[in-house]
């Protein structure tokens, strides 16, 4: 459950969006890295972090028979993390931008647009703090669902501040709702113990109620914080990017600081596109030296499905102009090698050299459109 086979009239999908991606990111310099698809288990527990339900509850983890814990990695961030360390890309020229596409596994309970195997496209900026990085990320994506054609998405960002400020404002929203404990759901109750800021994107209609009167972590962002974001939000209007601030998003993994964003389509139910943020502290946590970074990803199937429920045609590859029709079995080994000078010459062809009579394969002709 969970998965899926992605079928030979699926693959014009994954195309288009694994073409477009390719040009946008090449494009704006972003180099191509594949990490594999399972990692030392301790990767996820210490760079998603301990506290998030990837770890706590998603990931698929196993032990191998001689004995090392491995995990499928439940996204990307970690693993490219990791080699930037392992193959000292410090001493990269700065920043180092990467970009992967490929599966991620987290054990979630499947229902539309939720799947344990999934798709991501998969951005970094290692190794700069400034906030033009993250309005850049925010660009990319932008332009990528844009020249895909989806229609009707906004854009959501926050900034959840950073290891200064965040502690206080923790502090205060802890406060906030130990007095209003009663009144919250059960999740909740324990959120508030382990990931007090998780409280605020609670999707039960109580809980709610309570995150909107709840302390904005926008009033305690310390100086420095309070200056990146405006930034970043001075520089979205100047790319005529618009967004919505949402002081609710949060994100659900432990590494963000200062600026999060997501991409949505709302409707009846919302779709969650994309979502990234900037992550300043993993790196060192991962046992590197301390280097500002900040990232994004895209969800394909959810891409994928909202290009369907959107009716956008996606390019159909060219229809043969040429098909090969053979009569007995000599003129049946003479075709190959036809089929291979006209194939050479550019031309795009077709056969079914499988078949005898004319009939049969003039129908096929007939199905290909030719
Ligand atoms: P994330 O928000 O966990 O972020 O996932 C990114 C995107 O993956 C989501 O916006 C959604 O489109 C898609 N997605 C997530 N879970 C599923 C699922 N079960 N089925 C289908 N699609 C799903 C990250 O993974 C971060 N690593 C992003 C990032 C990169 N932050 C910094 N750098």
């Amino acid at each position: 459950r969970g998965t899926f086979d992605i079928l030979p009239e699926e693959q014009k999908y994954w195309e288009r969006i694994i073409t477009i991606v390719n040009q946008i990111l090449t494009a704006y310099g972003f180099l191509a890295i594949d990490t594999p698809i399972f990692e030392n288990a301790l990767l996820f527990m210490r760079g998603t972090g301990p506290f998030t339900d990837v770890v706590q509850k998603e990931m698929y983890t196993f032990r191998t028979r001689g004995g090392d814990y491995l995990a499928l990695r439940p996204e990307f961030t970690p693993s490219i993390v990791r080699a930037y360390i392992e193959h000292g890309m410090k001493s990269w020229p700065q920043p180092v931008k990467l970009y992967s596409i490929g599966p991620v596994f987290r054990h979630e309970k499947p229902q539309a647009g939720r799947y344990r195997q999934f798709h991501q496209f998969n951005l970094e900026i290692i190794g700069e703090g400034g906030a033009l990085n993250d309005v850049l990320l925010i660009q990319l994506v932008f332009l990528i669902l844009k020249k895909l054609g989806i229609k009707g998405f906004n854009l959501q960002v926050n900034s959840i501040g950073c290891s200064q400020c965040r502690p206080d404002y923790r502090k205060i929203l802890i406060d906030y709702y130990r007095k209003q404990r009663k009144k919250l759901c059960r999740h909740c109750r324990e959120r508030l113990r382990l990931n007090p800021l998780r409280l605020l994107d609670c999707k039960e209609e109580k809980c709610r109620q309570l995150a909107n009167n709840a302390p904005q972590v926008i009033d305690y962002l310390c100086e420095e914080c309070h200056g990146h974001f405006k930034e970043v939000l001075e520089s979205l209007d100047e790319l005529d990017i618009p967004y919505i601030l949402n002081s609710h998003l949060v994100r659900g993994l432990d590494y963000y600081t200062k600026t999060v964003f997501e991409f949505r389509l709302e409707g009846q139910n919302p779709i969650e596109l994309a979502g990234g943020g900037r992550y300043d502290g993993l790196i060192e946590i991962l046992g590197g030296k301390s280097t500002p970074a900040a990232g994004i990803a895209g969800g394909i199937e959810r891409v994928i499905s909202v290009l369907k429920s959107q009716d956008i045609k996606v390019s159909q590859e060219s229809l043969p102009r040429i098909f090969l029709v053979q009569l007995g079995e000599l003129s049946r080994r003479r075709s190959l090698k036809l089929f291979e000078e006209l194939r050479n010459k550019g031309l795009k062809i077709a056969e079914a050299l499988s078949k005898d009579s004319i009939k049969s394969q003039l129908k096929v002709a007939d199905k290909l459109g030719v």
